[in-house]
């Protein structure tokens, strides 16, 4: 009898029945409890991750920034190698723009190394860096989930960020089935409750928490309920269904192809050079388009065929074998953005990180 009640009130807890659903108090009701759930599975399984080992401010923004649509997985090894050329605002602001673009090769979003930099020189003129999340704002590559993140951790100020993660994780806590166009008009929607639920004590390890929890529990799909330490308040799980929180519309993914030439001379490699004040590439080196050299490669001269997505872009690349002709040559000879590149230097200039992978693969592929 015993043992058949203490089955009964486990499945509850799992699974409880729908008639609960409306007899739980809002999440705010419960807030110290939840507060207290969240931060007690923080302290004890957070991931040891660098930039929290000896927190400062200089780490906290370098990863930040650096994590914006990127995965922890991936910051990783970069964040070492910038800490040990760029160990704070002085060193990165005296760093030439190209030291730093080398740096973020191949983690992307190249403004977001820019941004970086012209930060990390306005900090640096600064009699003490800013410490509220308005002024953070002020900077460049600074959005209001940067700012919270950074002046909670490195501040304690009372600022709540609010990113996919926490999104997610509102939404099911809520069973909030408000159908969102964005991602963006959800952050905006849900700002207030997650400012709500906050904890004032421990705004950054509060933030952290939460960036952890929907990093590595409250998935998209197949969230692992049964170790969440925030289960009871949750109205999604309870409903059975936690996958259908957040609701937003599917994004219209558009196709996009590219057409690409590898023309190699003695040794060379032509790369299309992008402007340094281009907004995603800033001086990044790429494969050139076939539109701007003039060129119509034919089916038999094609050499690889990528996939990639990029946002709501699904983009086919298709590189294709090009010979050196003189009307070529001309061309190359008057613009200012193509460039020869030695082969045996590509590691001297900046190259995006699907080029690199694609250009070794050409290079084992054609043996040069
Ligand atoms: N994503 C964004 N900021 C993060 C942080 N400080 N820790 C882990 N993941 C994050």
């Amino acid at each position: 009898m015993h043992a058949k009640k203490t089955q009964l009130h486990s499945r509850r807890i799992l699974v409880p029945a729908r008639s609960s659903v409306a007899k739980q108090p809002p999440i705010t009701a419960q807030r110290a409890d939840f507060q207290q759930a969240l931060l007690a599975w923080y302290h004890a399984n957070q991931r040891t991750l660098p930039w929290r080992e000896a927190p400062s401010l200089y780490k906290t923004v370098v990863s930040e920034l650096m994590l914006q649509q990127t995965q922890v997985k991936t910051v990783l090894p970069y964040f070492a190698r910038w800490q040990a050329e760029l160990p704070d605002f002085a060193a990165l602001a005296a760093a030439s723009e190209e030291r730093v673009l080398k740096l973020w090769e191949g983690l992307g979003y190249y403004s977001r190394a820019r941004n970086l930099h012209k930060l990390a020189k306005a900090v640096a003129a600064l009699p003490e860096p800013p410490r509220t999340p308005e002024a953070w704002r002020e900077l460049p590559g600074v959005g209001p989930y940067t700012a919270a993140a950074i002046t909670s951790i490195a501040f304690a100020a009372p600022a709540a960020c609010v990113d996919g993660n926490v999104v997610r994780i509102l939404a099911r806590l809520t069973a909030d089935a408000t159908e969102f166009r964005d991602s963006a008009s959800a952050a905006k929607y849900f700002t207030p409750l997650a400012t709500d639920l906050l904890t004032i004590t421990a705004p950054g390890d509060h933030n952290q928490a939460m960036m952890e929890l929907g990093a590595t529990v409250c998935h998209r799909q197949t969230p692992l309920c049964t170790v969440c330490p925030v289960l009871a308040f949750c109205a999604a799980a309870r409903s059975g269904e936690p996958e259908n929180f957040p609701r937003l519309a599917a994004k219209k993914i558009e196709q996009r192809q590219v057409v690409r030439v590898w023309c190699e001379h003695d040794g060379q490699i032509l790369l299309h050079r992008a402007h340094a004040s281009a907004r995603r590439l800033a001086g990044q080196h790429e494969l050139p388009e076939a539109s701007a050299l003039g060129v119509k490669p034919t089916a038999h001269d094609l050499l690889l065929t990528k996939r990639r997505a990029i946002t709501r872009y699904q983009i086919t690349e298709s590189i294709y074998r090009t010979n050196l002709t003189p009307a070529l040559k001309n061309l190359i000879a008057k613009s200012d953005s193509l460039a020869w590149v030695q082969l045996d230097h590509l590691d001297r200039i900046t190259l995006s990180g699907p080029h690199k992978r694609w250009i070794q693969a050409l290079r084992a592929q054609l043996k040069v």
